[in-house]
């Protein structure tokens, strides 16, 4: 599998550099590219991309705006087939795992099949590669060649040695590219050095352009329902555990946990949790707290939670909660439930209150409601809302790419204001929109794909910072 020519003519890419793989970041190198683009309005400097690595005196500046409107279809159809690619390789790795666990066991029929497989890969990578080739989005081609690279460059030398070391040695180098993906994400914390736990601000000002990770473990787009993210209140050994759930119908049977995000991009679940007979959820608007599933049920129609820890369910009846009016885009969406830096909610719309929402604050330990605030919006005109703060955050569409931030309530005030933010979507639909404060992110689940925001706030000037999830 010879790269593309207009790829190998970039040598500019030592193996060393590759940086970001499914993540974009945002590095010194690339700083120009930045300023150009937060001039054409948009997120500014926030949005992480791969092209870091590239000497900005060489980069088509001017073809950027092209690019850029041409970026979102064609990572789609990157993730697509790159999903095809990496589902061989997990195989091919669950087998070279074998292999080193137990070398002499190992055959050469054994041999011979990782062998045919590996073909199979370099033969997707090929196709792969020709199909971006007629692409005249060089960017997009530089991000595809920064994933397959380390495995191209070993099976070219495998074919030429047959050795069996080397088929170690792929593993390896793909892990080398997993791993890189983790550094990524660590600087990307670092440039935006998230004020964990305060709440000194009076709002989200903006948000980053969507950060796609991946298409989710399911490989497949028709799982548009679904949720993932990471626990607000981790357990102490679960700080970067991530956990995601999809189906292709608007409910929740099972869900999956990941022990960091590299595990997450190759889809090596640690657990699978399936929800027992009788308590599997509908709507999509599930969270994870404290090793704590709260979801929604339908008979009875209720507020259920999963301790992992214990394995026990529990279920709460709300009288006044609506289990016919949903959000927008998506049906069961009756409760939703949310996570902050003041603990646990759930949203709802009532009969009386003719569809508006209602915000309640849920207390942890006894799982009981303790206070409800009334609000003035309408469930049926939103797509879905999250808690920052104490504040609730309601989102509306504006168009196919663009979303909005139309509507906020301020439980300490009882306050609501229209307002407007808006921001950029990966893909039409997404069914689960949720802030953790344990990172101050939004986790989306957008049509099958697993997309993130980083959030700027209105910084008020005395910075007085909370204890991180402190309970009121
Ligand atoms: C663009 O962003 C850079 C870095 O944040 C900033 O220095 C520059 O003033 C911005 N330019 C415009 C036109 O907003
Ligand atoms: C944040 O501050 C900006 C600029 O002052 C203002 O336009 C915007 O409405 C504020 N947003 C919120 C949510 O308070
Ligand atoms: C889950 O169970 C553990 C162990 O009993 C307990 O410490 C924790 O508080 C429970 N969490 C929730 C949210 O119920």
């Amino acid at each position: 599998a010879r790269p593309p020519a207009h790829v190998s003519r970039k040598h500019t890419l030592p193996s060393d550099q590759l940086q970001c793989d499914a993540l974009l970041l945002p590095t010194q190198p690339s700083v120009d590219l930045w300023s150009e683009r937060n001039e054409t309005g948009g997120g500014g400097g926030d949005r992480c991309t791969c092209d870091a690595f590239l000497p900005s005196s060489t980069f088509p500046i001017a073809d950027l705006v092209a690019v850029e409107q041409t970026v979102v279809e064609i990572s789609h159809k990157l993730e697509k087939e790159m999903g095809k690619v990496i589902r061989l390789i997990v195989k091919l790795t669950t087998e070279i795992e074998k292999m080193e666990r137990d070398p002499d066991s190992y055959n050469e029929d054994d041999f011979q099949n990782t062998k045919v497989e590996i073909k199979q890969v370099e033969a997707l990578i090929t196709e792969l590669q020709l199909s971006i080739s007629g692409s005249t989005t060089v960017f997009e081609s530089l991000r595809l060649e920064v994933r397959v690279t380390a495995v191209v460059a070993t099976l070219n030398r495998l074919e030429k040695t047959h050795d069996k070391n080397l088929v170690l040695a792929i593993r390896r180098e793909y892990i080398k590219v997993q791993l890189q993906l983790e550094e990524c994400e660590r600087r990307h914390q670092e440039l935006f050095k998230p004020n964990i736990g305060s709440c000194a601000h009076t709002g989200i000002s903006k948000l980053s352009q969507p950060i796609v990770s991946q298409l989710s473990a399911h490989l497949s787009s028709s799982y548009k329902y679904g949720g993932w993210g990471k626990d607000s209140k981790p357990l102490p050994d679960r700080e970067s555990m991530y956990w995601y759930s999809g189906a292709s119908t608007a409910g929740i049977s099972s869900i999956m946990f990941y022990t960091n995000y590299k595990n997450l991009i190759l889809r090596k679940a640690f657990q699978t949790t399936s929800l027992k007979s009788g308590w599997s959820g509908t709507g999509n608007n599930f969270i994870i707290r404290d090793n704590t599933l709260y979801y929604q049920i339908n008979s009875p129609f209720s507020v259920a939670k999963l301790n992992f820890s214990t394995m026990l369910y529990e279920h709460r009846v709300i009288p006044k909660a609506s289990s016919s009016i949903s959000y927008t885009t998506s049906p069961y969406q009756n409760f939703d439930f949310a996570a902050d830096e003041s603990g646990l909610w759930v949203t709802y719309a009532t009969v009386e209150s003719g569809g508006r929402m209602v915000i309640a604050k849920i207390n942890e330990a006894s799982f009981g409601l303790e206070e409800e605030w009334h609000t003035s919006v309408y469930k049926p005109g939103v797509n879905n809302a999250f808690m920052i703060c104490g504040v609730l955050y309601a989102t509306r569409s504006i168009d196919v790419h663009t979303e909005e931030i139309f509507y906020k309530y301020d439980t300490k005030t009882k306050q609501e204001t229209h307002i407007s933010i808006q921001f950029e979507r990966f893909q039409e639909k997404y069914s689960n929109l949720d802030y953790n404060p344990a990172d101050q992110k939004l986790y989306m689940y957008n049509d099958g794909y697993y997309v993130s925001y980083h959030l700027w706030f209105n910084h008020t000037a005395a910075s007085t910072v909370q204890p991180p999830y402190a309970v009121t």
